[in-house]
């Protein structure tokens, strides 16, 4: 296994359907869904720089086309809005461009979170990578999720999830894990369980769209039958990685929204419009 303590790259599993906003994600991605003005991917990208990553793959599907727009130049636009004080707008995605650099590839069928990331390996190749769920809109304490879990993964060399409390009747809709606390807010992983059915869950400690993988995940993914929902789940890969070595989840300081759901969106926009950052 080769883990290097130094990451660059970002993956961002973006094919998914966002069913639950319809009709507002019937012609536009769910991950261009505005909080305020900024699409949630934006926040994403954003959260990866500020951990150091500069490398954003992406995994797209069809007509998803809208977020490589939203990360290239838009010619017309900007000529139009250049010398106003409009232009000020653009200056938060222009610099990430700057900073940025943006792979893309797409996925072909919706076969679960787990194919999703192995479709992205030809962006990644053998180095170890951090993974953002763009709906999980995450603001850190102090520093962003994914700088918290980059610190920890310099430390411990392997794969990590981020994890936080969700009370009992929540935990159906989550990865779950249970394991030997290292610390108060680190634990190693001994079970993982996608989505368990009400009364079997082995915690209510719920994984989040936050995810630092060792390359060896890949060759564990092709061997990973589909698991629930008759899809390749993630979770039961990490459970198989954690089974010949070490696999952290961290609960993160700092604040989760689950813009994947209209409740957390409303929030998200609401907390976001009060707190302008
Ligand atoms: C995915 C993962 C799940 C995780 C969740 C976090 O589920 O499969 O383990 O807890 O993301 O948001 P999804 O929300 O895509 O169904």
């Amino acid at each position: 296994m080769s883990a290097s303590s130094r990451l660059r790259k970002c993956l961002f599993p973006a094919a998914g359907y966002g069913t639950r906003f319809l009709p507002a994600t019937k012609a536009m991605p769910k991950e261009m869904m505005p909080i305020v003005s900024k699409p949630l991917i934006q926040y994403g990208v954003e959260e990866a720089l500020e951990a150091g990553l500069r490398e954003m793959a992406i995994v797209t599907g069809r007509g998803k086309r809208a977020l490589e727009d939203h990360f290239d130049i838009n010619v017309e636009l900007e000529a139009q809005i250049q010398g106003t004080d409009k232009e000020s707008y653009l200056s938060g995605i222009r610099s990430i461009m700057q900073e940025a650099t943006f792979t893309y590839t797409r996925q072909k069928a919706m076969r679960g979170l787990g194919d999703a990331i192995l479709t992205g390996e030809p962006l990644i190749g053998d180095e170890s990578f951090a993974v953002l769920l763009a709906d999980d809109l995450c603001l850190g304490e102090g520093q962003g999720v994914l700088a918290q879990m980059i610190e920890l993964y310099r430390q411990f060399r392997c794969s990590i999830v981020a994890i936080e409390e969700v009370s009992p009747e929540e935990t159906h809709k989550y990865g779950v894990i249970a394991g030997d606390p290292l610390r108060e807010d680190l634990y190693r992983i001994e079970q993982m369980v996608e989505k368990p059915a009400r009364g079997q869950e082995p915690s209510n400690l719920a994984i989040i769209g936050r995810y630092i993988l060792t390359p060896d995940i890949f060759d564990i993914l092709r061997a990973t039958a589909p698991g629930r929902n008759g899809e390749v789940q993630i979770t039961d890969a990490l459970a198989e990685q954690a089974r010949r070595g070490c696999v952290l989840a961290y609960r993160f300081k700092g604040r989760r929204f689950d813009c994947g759901s209209i409740d957390g969106y409303v929030e998200a926009t609401n907390f976001c419009y009060r707190h302008p950052s």
